[in-house]
Formats: structure tokens, C-alpha cells, sequence
């Protein structure tokens, strides 16, 4: 059997090190003690991996994501997306028990503090739902103080209950806030995603009580497990690197979910509609991906991963998913252009050659669309069930008991200087 080991060779000195291969990596520490004062330079980590993790399995190549060992095809045809944040949280399925006792205290949390709903008040007529969601989620660290005491694993777990149970809430009022209605209670009546969608619509125009449909349930279901958790991404790094710094929980999911408001992350799926509406017509498309091949058009958004380098396996079941949804709401004008675009992209040298294909965002737009959601909320809709995901990462962080993550530079600034005093500038 060949060595599973890679020899670094300094060769200003001649010295050696083997490093063992390890679940597919190398300890880079190694190279501490070969080479002091030498730094592994990998900008946007391209080829490190930071942290160990028993939570998501990717294999971008074959197009393969796992949940705790679980395809992620089979949970979401089967499960509900409560029960898929146990799992990822806790490692297991839920038994019938643990399953009820976990939905019951996540329903008993969604209840936020009465001031929530004045320091939301607040902001301008026009914010947008994911500013709102940055600063309501970093703002119940101050009503959960005990939540400093990150060290306590009862202290944690209550944390985690508040968080998957107030995000429905906070993102429901961060909408109501926009159209300037009432903020709607949680109904503890209704299952999560059920609730949800009542507190973000009741009462529509021309209804008394608002009942959620099972359909739309569904789909919500499908898209949040979906979204619940995708190993090291931007706004999971950001979990964990603000989680290393011993920050409450809180404060450590306002910074997560700050960086999945960028387009490149969760910002995109907005940006897919934008691209989709601004190309107007099916007629266009040829016209369009010229462009973005050009360079004058940007990028094709909804397009590209830095994992999945043959298909993400997400956006085949959001594309079956959408088809349910559209029969009850009726086919979404923007789909022809989505799916033209993605016929002419992926017969298209430029893409092939890139491995560029339609990612979770490219669909999903379309059904949060058809499902009644401003194109504004669509960012908020990924950042309720990533929060399971990235309480998972800070839970096994914590565990892990891991430094505070610190990396090193390579300095390229100038050499030491005498400073000039003002009036010598
Ligand atoms: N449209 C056109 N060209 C693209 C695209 C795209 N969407 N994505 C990558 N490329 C090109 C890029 O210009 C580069 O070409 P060249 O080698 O000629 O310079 C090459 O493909 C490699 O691109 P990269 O930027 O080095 O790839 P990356 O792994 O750093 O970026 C990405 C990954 C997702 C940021 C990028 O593909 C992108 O910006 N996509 C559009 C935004 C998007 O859909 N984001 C959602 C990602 S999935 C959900 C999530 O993570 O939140």
C-alpha cells in the first residue's frame, strides 16, 4: 500500500518532515517546526481545511451532501425540518419522545421580549428584513445575559432552543415592520414552518383566520432543510470565528448571519430574482449570458460553487419541490427565463469548462416568489434554518475546546520609517 504521508522538503536547509495523511488532510503544524516563520498562504482558505467536523459531509465532485451520515434526499422527502435540527444538532434522530419534548420547547420559545418590537420599530419604513435580523439577533444577547456562560452546557442548550425558536418570529416581524401591519404572535397551535407563514400573513386580504396550506408547509419544510446546514461555508467560518473569540451565542449569530447577507453567500438567491426580472424576457437570454461572458454583464447569479464542481444536489430537489408549489400558486412568469437560462448556460463552453452550474439560490427564489415572499425576505428565509446549522458548528467548536482563531499574514506593507511631522508633508 502506498505511504498515506507527504514529505515538505525546506530546501534552503535540506531538512524533511512526513506528515501522516489524516481524514483527507495534512496537520499543517508540521511545518511550524521545519520551518519557523513560514507561513501556508491560502487567501479565502481555497485549500484548508479549519476545523474538523462531524456535522455535514460534501463531496462536491459526485454531487453528494450528507446530514450526520443522512443523504440529504432522504430527509427531506421524510422529515420535518424540527426534526432535521435535532439531528444536526445532536448528532441523532430524534426517537417519538426526544422528537416531542424538543418540538415542545422550541414552540413554548417563540415568544420575543415586548421590547423587541420597539427598538424595531425604529428603523426606517424601508430597512431591509436582513439589517433588521442582524441587529434583533445581536440585541437578545442583552436580554439573556446569562448566555455569557458559554461553558454550561444547560446554559447552552437553553440558547439554542431560543434561537431556532425566535428566528420564525423576528423574521416575521421584520416583514410586518416593512409593510407597516401588526406584528402577528406565534400561534402555538401550529407546527414550525405552519407558524411561520401565519405569523408572516394573518389575516390576508379578505380572511378572517389565515390557514397556512399544507403544500406551501411542505415546500418551507424542504427549503429549510435544505438550508439547515452546508459545513464550512462563509457564514458558518464567521459562527466559528466569532464562537473562538468566546462570544455569547447571540452576538456569534448576528456575525453569522451578517456575512450570509453578502450576494456572493446568501444574498444571492435575491439577486437571482433581480437578474431574472431585470432580463425581462426569454428572448433576452442569448443576449445576457453573452454578456456575462464578456464580463460586461456580471456574473450569472445562482450560478457556481466553491464545492460543487459537478451539480448541487440542493438545487435538483428545490427544482421538484418548485413543481407542487406552482400547481397551487400558479406557474411563476420569471421560470421560462430560469429554465432557458440554464439550458443555454450549461451547453456553454465558458460554463462547462468553469463547472459552473445552477446552485441552491437559483431555484429557490422562484418558489419563495410563488409562495407569496418580497424578494427582500428571500435572504431571511435562509438565515431561519441556517441558524440550526451554525449552532451545530459553535456547539462542536466549543466542545472541541479550540483556540481562538487567529491565523497569521504575509506582510507586504513598507519597511520601517521615520515619521514626517505635518508640516514636512
Ligand atoms: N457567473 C459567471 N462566471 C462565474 C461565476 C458565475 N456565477 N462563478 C464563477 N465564475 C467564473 C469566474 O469568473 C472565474 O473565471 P476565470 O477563471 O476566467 O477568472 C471562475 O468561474 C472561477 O470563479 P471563482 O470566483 O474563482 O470561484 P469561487 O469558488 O471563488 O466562487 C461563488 C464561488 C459561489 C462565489 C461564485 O461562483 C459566484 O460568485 N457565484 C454567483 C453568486 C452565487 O450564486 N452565490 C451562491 C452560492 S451557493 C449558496 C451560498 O453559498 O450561499
Amino acid at each position: 500500500m502506498a505511504d498515506e504521508s507527504i514529505t515538505i522538503t525546506d530546501n534552503r536547509t535540506g531538512k524533511s518532515v512526513d506528515v501522516p495523511i489524516v481524514d483527507g488532510g495534512i496537520d499543517a503544524a508540521a511545518l511550524r517546526g521545519l520551518a519557523p516563520g513560514v507561513w501556508f498562504h491560502d487567501p479565502a482558505f481555497m485549500t484548508t481545511a479549519a476545523c474538523s467536523s462531524s456535522i455535514t459531509y460534501l463531496d462536491g465532485e459526485a454531487g453528494i451532501l450528507r446530514y450526520r451520515g443522512y443523504p440529504i434526499e432522504q430527509l427531506a422527502e421524510q422529515a420535518t425540518y424540527l426534526e432535521v435540527a435535532y439531528l444536526i444538532l445532536k448528532g441523532e434522530l430524534p426517537t417519538k419522545a426526544q422528537l416531542d419534548s424538543w418540538v415542545n420547547d422550541i414552540t413554548y420559545h417563540t415568544f420575543v421580549h415586548e421590547n423587541v418590537k420597539k427598538f424595531i420599530d425604529g428603523f426606517h419604513h424601508d430597512a431591509h428584513p436582513m439589517g433588521i435580523l442582524v441587529s434583533t439577533v445581536a440585541a437578545l444577547s442583552t436580554f439573556y445575559p446569562e448566555a455569557k456562560r458559554i461553558e454550561d452546557p444547560e446554559i447552552r442548550e437553553k440558547q439554542i432552543v431560543r434561537l431556532v425558536a425566535k428566528m420564525p418570529t423576528l423574521a416575521a416581524f421584520a416583514h410586518r415592520f416593512s409593510l407597516g401591519m401588526p406584528y402577528v404572535y406565534p400561534d402555538n397551535e401550529l407546527d414550525y414552518c405552519s407558524n411561520f407563514l401565519s405569523m408572516m400573513w394573518k389575516p390576508r386580504s379578505g380572511e378572517r383566520n389565515y390557514e397556512p396550506n399544507p403544500v406551501l408547509t411542505r415546500a418551507l419544510n424542504i427549503l429549510f432543510i435544505l438550508h439547515a446546514d452546508h459545513e464550512q461555508n462563509c457564514s458558518t467560518t464567521a459562527m466559528r470565528v466569532v464562537g473562538s473569540a468566546h462570544a455569547d451565542p447571540y452576538s456569534s449569530t448576528a456575525a453569522a448571519t451578517a456575512a450570509l447577507y453578502g450576494p456572493r453567500h446568501g444574498g444571492a438567491n435575491e439577486a437571482v430574482l433581480r437578474m431574472l426580472t431585470e432580463i425581462g424576457s426569454v428572448d433576452n437570454v442569448d443576449a445576457f449570458v453573452k454578456s456575462v461572458k464578456e464580463g460586461s454583464g456580471g456574473r450569472l447569479q445562482g450560478f457556481g460553487h466553491r464545492v460543487y464542481k459537478s451539480y448541487d444536489p440542493r438545487a435538483q430537489i428545490i427544482k421538484k419541490a418548485a413543481d407542487d408549489v406552482f400547481a397551487l400558486t400558479g406557474r411563476n412568469p420569471l421560470l421560462d427565463i430560469a429554465l432557458k437560462l440554464e439550458e443555454v448556460a450549461l451547453s456553454d463552453d465558458y460554463f462547462i469548462k468553469r463547472k459552473l452550474y445552477p446552485n441552491v439560490d437559483f431555484y429557490s427564489g422562484l418558489i419563495y416568489q410563488a409562495m407569496g415572499f418580497p424578494v427582500q425576505m428571500f435572504t431571511v428565509l435562509f438565515a431561519i434554518p441556517r441558524t440550526s446549522g451554525w449552532l451545530a458548528h459553535w456547539s462542536e467548536l466549543l466542545e472541541q475546546d479550540s483556540k481562538i482563531a487567529r491565523p497569521r499574514q504575509l506582510y507586504s506593507g513598507v519597511d520601517e520609517r521615520t515619521f514626517t511631522p505635518l508640516d514636512r508633508r
